[in-house]
């Protein structure tokens, strides 16, 4: 008899995905990671062609405090006509208040945080110890989803530890609760990020609910992404830390989900003409010096594991400016790709 894992045909497993009214044109999401999915990432990772890119997670009493920084983060760019917003709190007033503004400045979806694990997120009960209160969980979705008309999602982990991995129960919870799908990192809360995320544990929550299930944790690759979607029975992927750097790893899965595209990495010329690209969004959406701190951290993943690319990352460290980052980004790829080195 074959296993439920090889009845998942080549043909299944790049697809759209619909999320209560929208309609997501396919599998591959990008994750919501703070401090780095800002407008000029999401930019740059559209270009790669994922159904879904997520914001930062946002603090929703910062954004119902009016803080202007806040709403820049909760406000699409130009051309993200579907960009999923993500709230963190664990007030349900507050959360729908929050809600409403984002519904506003132009979210297609809203995503809520219950799977956050660090302890200023979480010691306030949001973020993943919103999984040891489903309830509050609950209520937080169906504050929200009262108040809005776009879908309203969640993304959780596998439970709080290993004693509680509750996500199949707690996902029904959020269906009923009104959630139009759910998003499962495929580790505990105590887990933090050690370990390896159980994709196969994410086929209790797909039999438990009716909704969207996409399955997050350790997707390195185009094959893991084929790989976890088999593993796990869900309906999509989405893809975190292995786009650092590397966000054409979205065309990749999107090509190898389809079963017919394999989609080479771009060669260092075209690996620089993307930093230009994305050197340029981040000059336009920043101050200068918020600009050149949040560039040379994203230059320096672009260029890891090129030759050489351990000193010009210690350099990289040490530019005060774009222009400065710019020349020697420059150089670095001149370097790299003039015959005569
Ligand atoms: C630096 C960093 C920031 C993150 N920020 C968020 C966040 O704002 N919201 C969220 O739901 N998850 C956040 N995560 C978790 C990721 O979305 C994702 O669940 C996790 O990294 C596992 O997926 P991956 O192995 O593909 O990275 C963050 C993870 C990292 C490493």
């Amino acid at each position: 008899m074959k296993s439920e894992e090889s009845v998942i045909t080549q043909e299944d497993l790049l697809r759209p995905v619909q999320a209560a009214s929208v309609l997501i044109p396919n599998n591959v999401f990008l994750a919501p990671l703070a401090g780095i999915t800002d407008y000029p990432f999401r930019a740059i990772a559209k270009r790669f062609g994922p159904g879904l890119t997520v914001t930062e997670m946002i603090s929703a009493r910062a954004l119902c405090m009016g803080n202007q920084k806040t709403f820049t983060m909760a406000r699409p760019g130009p051309g993200e006509d579907l960009l999923s917003v993500q709230l963190f709190g664990s007030d349900p007033i507050v959360m729908k208040e929050a809600a409403k503004i984002c519904q506003d400045l132009g979210a297609a979806v809203i995503d809520v945080n219950m799977g956050c694990p660090q302890k200023k997120v979480i010691r306030s009960g949001s973020g993943a110890a919103l999984m040891k209160t489903p309830g509050l969980a609950a209520s937080i979705i169906e504050a929200i989803v009262s108040a809005v008309d776009v879908p309203v999602t969640a993304k959780i982990r596998l439970g709080w530890d290993l004693e509680c991995l509750n996500a199949p129960e707690f996902s029904r919870m959020l269906e009923s609760a009104g959630a139009s799908m759910v998003c499962v990192h495929a580790r505990s809360r105590s887990q933090m990020f050690g370990g390896t995320a159980d994709w196969k544990a994410i086929r209790a929550v797909k039999h438990e609910v009716g909704i969207p299930v996409i399955a997050n944790g350790d997707i390195r690759c185009a094959e893991d992404a084929r790989r976890c979607l088999a593993e796990s029975g869900a309906d999509g992927v989405m893809i975190g830390r292995a786009a650092l750097g590397r966000p054409w790893v979205l065309a990749q899965a999107v090509g190898s989900l389809s079963g017919s595209l394999d989609v080479p990495p771009p060669v260092p010329g075209e690996i620089s003409e993307i930093i230009d690209l994305h050197l340029d969004l981040i000059m336009s959406h920043y101050s200068p010096e918020a600009a050149a701190w949040t560039a040379r951290k994203h230059v320096a993943w672009y260029t890891k594991g090129l030759k050489y690319s351990a000193a010009f990352r210690d350099q990289v460290f040490r530019t005060g400016s774009i222009k400065d980052l710019k020349r020697l980004k420059d150089e670095f790829f001149k370097n790299l790709t003039d015959p005569e080195t």
